[in-house]
């Protein structure tokens, strides 16, 4: 037997069981019982109001921030709907968090690393980051992968924070006892999901600083944004119908890029990068592209078959990529990424 049943069951004996062994840590209630230990994963998803998922992603970015916050949002709405097996997530109540909030108390909770772009880096918007935390809790791999992707464009493509929010801060109907601003925000399209980007360009756009309350609350509302969007996909995907939430395209220019630009095995053909962010947004200046070749292989040999070769987005310049390549070893086989 283990320590922890020796000690229910004494509990149990001594008929202080009611007090609640779990519910000590756990105050919220559980309409099934917490499993003695974690069910692996993907665990069990219902529906969840969006709409309340997005206040609470709000309040939970007044305790910990956009990542602890937006990953907390979806966790806890799953813990009052099912309990166990969410009763061994490490999370406060909404009441505890409301309460601290009001107190000026710390709590930590999982997924706070990503604050800032993982501690302040200003890499993955924290927004993204616990959300995609979430959705890996509750979906199949193959399918939280869609999802996730989905979630990432969306980010780089939408003005934010929404309308949804910014009513519901002008509003007050928020869940937070107290505002860091109850302004209309402006909003932007960042195009990049780095936090860095995000902050950078919203600040530019709207005049506010960085570290101003105005920031900090458009951050809230854009994590209260991120955590609702990823329940929408997640309650589209049980239909199965994610693409009427918001479908994953490339645009024009990054679907060029990636003709050449993609995780593979020929070096020469482009393949030395990796990833499907929006090229256009940071590379906007191809002229290397009409120079001189300048890559250098891992033997040092210069590539200079490209010289000129890589007219960008025109079909002779993939058409060239394609008889160069054509030329190369017969062994390598491109490894494309979904
Ligand atoms: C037809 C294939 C092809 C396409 C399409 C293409 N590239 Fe390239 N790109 C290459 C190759 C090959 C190189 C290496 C050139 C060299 O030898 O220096 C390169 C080099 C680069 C470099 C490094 C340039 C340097 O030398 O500093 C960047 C950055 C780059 N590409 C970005 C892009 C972006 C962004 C796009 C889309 C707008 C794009 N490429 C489209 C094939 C392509
Ligand atoms: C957030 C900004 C950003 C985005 C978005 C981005 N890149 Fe880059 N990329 C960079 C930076 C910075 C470097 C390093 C450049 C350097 O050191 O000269 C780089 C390097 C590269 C290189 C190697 C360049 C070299 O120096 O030889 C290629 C190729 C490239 N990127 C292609 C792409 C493609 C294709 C996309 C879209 C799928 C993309 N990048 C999206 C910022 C970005």
């Amino acid at each position: 037997m283990r320590r922890r049943d020796f000690l229910k069951g004494l509990l149990a004996a001594s008929g202080l069981g009611l007090l609640g062994f779990p519910r000590a840590v756990q105050a919220s209630p559980a309409r099934s019982s917490t499993p003695e230990e974690a069910p692996p994963l993907p665990w069990e998803y219902v529906e969840l109001d969006p709409e309340d998922v997005r206040k609470l992603g709000h309040l939970g970015y007044y305790g910990f921030e956009c990542a602890g916050g937006s990953f907390w949002a979806i966790m806890v709405s799953l813990r009052e709907k099912l309990g166990g097996p969410y009763n061994l997530v490490p999370i406060p109540t909404r009441e505890a968090v409301i309460e601290a909030v009001t107190n000026k108390e710390h709590i930590q909770v999982p997924m706070q690393f990503g604050f800032g772009g993982v501690v302040a880096w200003g890499s993955l918007c924290g927004a993204v980051n616990g959300p995609a935390a979430a959705i890996t809790m509750v979906s199949e791999w193959e399918e939280a992968q869609d999802t996730i992707k989905r979630l990432l464009r969306y980010y780089e493509e939408t003005e934010l924070p929404t309308e949804t929010s910014n009513q519901y801060a002008v509003n007050h109907e928020f869940f937070v006892p107290k505002y860091k601003s109850d302004k209309d925000l402006p909003q932007n399209a960042s195009g990049s999901v780095l936090c860095h980007l995000s902050v950078a360009k919203w600040c530019v756009a709207s005049g506010y600083a960085s570290g101003s309350s105005e920031r900090s609350e458009r951050c809230a509302r854009v994590t209260g944004d991120m955590a609702a969007k990823a329940v929408e996909l997640l309650n589209a995907g049980l239909r199965g119908d994610k693409d009427s939430v918001y479908p994953f395209t490339f645009s024009q220019d990054t679907a060029e890029c990636r003709t050449c630009h993609y995780k593979g095995k020929d070096y020469e053909a482009g393949q030395f990068s990796r990833g499907m962010m929006e090229c256009e947004t940071c590379h906007n200046d191809l002229r290397p592209h009409e120079d001189e070749a300048k890559l250098r292989t891992a033997f040092g040999v210069g590539v200079n078959t490209w010289a000129g070769a890589a007219a960008i987005g025109t079909v002779a310049g993939i058409g060239s990529h394609l008889a160069v390549s054509s030329l190369r070893g017969k062994g390598e086989k491109d490894e494309k990424e979904g």
